[in-house]
């Protein structure tokens, strides 16, 4: 087999995500370089840029300006982990300039722009892919392969339940977080992950959403809480318990998705364990499965981003679709948007029709209050 070419990234962003960027990027130092690093904050980009150094050994370039970089770094792909208002705008610049572009979650904040980032990326040819990791945590790679092999029958039901905990301190650390121009509540921040699984879990054609939504404990623009229901095209049915309210600190993700003849629950800290894995008909792999229930993760983003980057990178040398492409990213966001919409107009929502963003949200008054 020809070895793999080495493809040369810059990241753009060197906040609290980035470090799993750098750790990608040591996981793959076979196939990729970074060679670039870029923040507004130049003390932050060169930190990372040593931190690289260090699990590396090359020290990217650093930059302030990412369209400097982008003229003066011959890169084949850009991975951007800035605040989430900002990613179509940088993603559309990267398509624009011919680069592979890996963007983190959620992709955009409205069906608009991820809709234009998906159609540019075409149009030029480029690959893009979005940063929903947990896809690739071993136990939720099992539950998708007895999936594909119809070992559920007749597919009923799934939840994802997100019970953690964000405190204003978190808040206050970046203050983008729960805003509606730049980040959207709990389910657009933390809750993506688990949305993005349940839909991908449970056929990917959503037909029609509806939600209640609010804001109880923190003081925040969007909400921290929200149930959702999602009816699948195929007739199943997902439920979504999303919220950064849980007293005093994270206490579980997990998936449960239930069919005619099998039931599986994946949960821990960040779906990491297995935890029910009921099937009417036998497989081989089904001792080594049950066992995938060991310890959670260092903290809830797991290190999903080391596979996720090899997949990303392997799809464009095979001219396929990385696991997470643009058009697979779309959907979780899509559903959070029509959770929104549901929650401002108190009505269904039909996913294929729907054009929204966070922004809609800006004047719909999301602070619960009791109903007396
Ligand atoms: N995949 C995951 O599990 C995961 C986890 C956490 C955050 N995220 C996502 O990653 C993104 C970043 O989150 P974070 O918590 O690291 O944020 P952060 O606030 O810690 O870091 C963002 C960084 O981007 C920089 N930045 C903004 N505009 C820039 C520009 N034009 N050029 C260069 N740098 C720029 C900021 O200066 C800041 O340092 C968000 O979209 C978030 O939703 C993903």
């Amino acid at each position: 087999m020809i070895p793999m070419k080495q493809y040369r990234f810059a990241l753009i962003g060197c906040g609290r995500i980035s470090k799993n960027h750098i750790a990608a990027a040591a996981a793959n130092r076979d196939i990729m370089e970074l060679a670039a690093v870029c923040d507004l904050k130049p003390e932050r980009a060169e930190k990372k840029a040593e931190d690289c150094l260090q699990a590396t050994g090359k020290k990217p370039a650093v930059y302030t300006d990412y369209h400097k970089m982008l003229k003066e770094i011959p890169a084949d792909c850009v991975a951007i982990a800035t605040e989430s208002g900002y990613h179509a705008r940088i993603a559309l610049d990267c398509i624009r300039s011919g680069k592979h572009t890996l963007v983190e979650k959620p992709m955009a904040l409205s069906t608009a722009d991820a809709e234009q980032m998906i159609r540019e990326a075409k149009e030029h040819g480029v690959t893009l892919g979005v940063c929903h990791q947990n896809r690739f945590n071993d136990p939720i790679q099992q539950l998708h392969k007895a999936l594909e092999d119809g070992r559920f029958g007749r597919l009923v039901s799934g939840s994802a339940r997100i019970l953690w905990n964000r405190s204003m301190p978190y808040y206050q650390q970046a203050p983008w977080r729960g805003t509606w121009a730049q980040d959207g509540g709990t389910l657009m921040n933390q809750c993506i992950h688990g949305i993005d699984l349940l839909q991908w879990c449970l056929g990917g054609e959503p037909d029609t959403i509806m939600a209640m939504t609010g804001n109880y404990l923190r003081d925040i623009e969007a909400e921290d809480f929200g149930a959702v229901l999602v009816r699948f095209k195929n007739g199943a049915i997902g439920m979504i318990e999303g919220t950064a309210c849980i007293y005093p600190k994270n206490l579980e993700e997990t998936l449960s998705i239930s069919g005619e003849t099998g039931t599986a629950v994946i949960g821990g800290l960040a779906v990491n364990r297995v935890e029910t894995w009921n099937f009417a008909a036998p497989a081989p792999q089904d001792a080594a499965v049950k066992k995938l229930s060991g310890t959670d993760p260092k903290d809830v983003y797991g290190s999903g981003h080391n596979a996720l980057y090899r997949n990303f990178i392997t799809a464009i040398d095979t001219h396929t679709e990385p696991l997470v492409s643009g058009t697979e990213g779309i959907k979780g966001m899509k559903i959070i948007l029509a959770a929104y919409k549901s929650q401002k107009t108190g009505l269904p929502v039909k996913f294929d029709d729907l054009e929204f963003s966070t922004l809609d949200m800006t004047h719909a008054d999301v602070k619960v209050k009791s109903i007396s």
